[in-house]
């Protein structure tokens, strides 16, 4: 697959210059994010410039065509279906890409959410994603740097500063963001959300 056909068609895809400027910006911080930890560029690269191929569908597009491939969809997505666009994505860059590559597709499904298992791949998309440079929020020059020294501390901060902004919302949190926030050892708070 060619990196420069493969990036006039996501921007047909995605047909909308904000988003794709976005994904542009995640293949890069994604493929540096790569050199940083031992993973290989090109596989990041590709998975940040597909990883939003749904993000624009509406709600009900996102659950008509998860249901049309049987794709299982669980509390937490029927409420929220916008999640939907990571795991619909990566059917879309399968079917539509030809990505073959179970690593990369791992990396796209997961890149809203995270889940119990994360590989370094997948750790890498995610924090490109929410940590490239057009994001605009307090630290995230400082979780950038981060994320180019140490990975898992990355994640830990990230996973913890989406699961503190969610329940200050008194948002509901995905059970793969909980499984993920095990997995790096984040347990604080979301005990606190226990009753009493
Ligand atoms: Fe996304
Ligand atoms: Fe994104």
């Amino acid at each position: 697959m060619r990196f420069a056909r493969t990036a006039r068609a996501v921007r047909e895809h995605l047909s909308q210059r904000h988003r794709y400027a976005h994904v542009v910006r995640v293949a890069r911080f994604a493929e540096l994010l790569a050199r940083a930890h031992g993973v290989e560029p090109f596989r990041a690269r590709i998975a940040g410039m597909l990883h939003d191929l749904a993000r624009l569908y509406p709600a009900e597009r996102l659950l008509r065509e998860c249901a049309e491939r049987g794709m299982p969809i669980d509390a937490f997505e029927r409420a929220q279906p916008v999640v939907l666009h990571a795991r619909l994505g990566a059917e879309l860059a399968r079917e539509e890409f030809g990505v073959e590559d179970e690593g990369v597709l791992s990396a796209i499904r997961k890149h809203t959410l995270a889940d119990a298992v994360m590989s370094p791949l997948d750790a890498v998309v995610y924090l490109a994603d929410g940590l490239e440079p057009g994001r605009d929020f307090a630290d995230r020059a400082e979780l950038a740097a981060l994320a180019l020294r140490d990975l898992d501390g990355a994640m830990r901060a990230v996973l913890a500063s989406s699961i503190a902004y969610l329940l200050e919302r008194g948002l509901e949190i995905s059970p793969h963001t909980q499984a993920a926030a095990r997995r790096y050892g984040i347990t604080a708070p979301l005990e606190e959300r226990r009753p009493a």
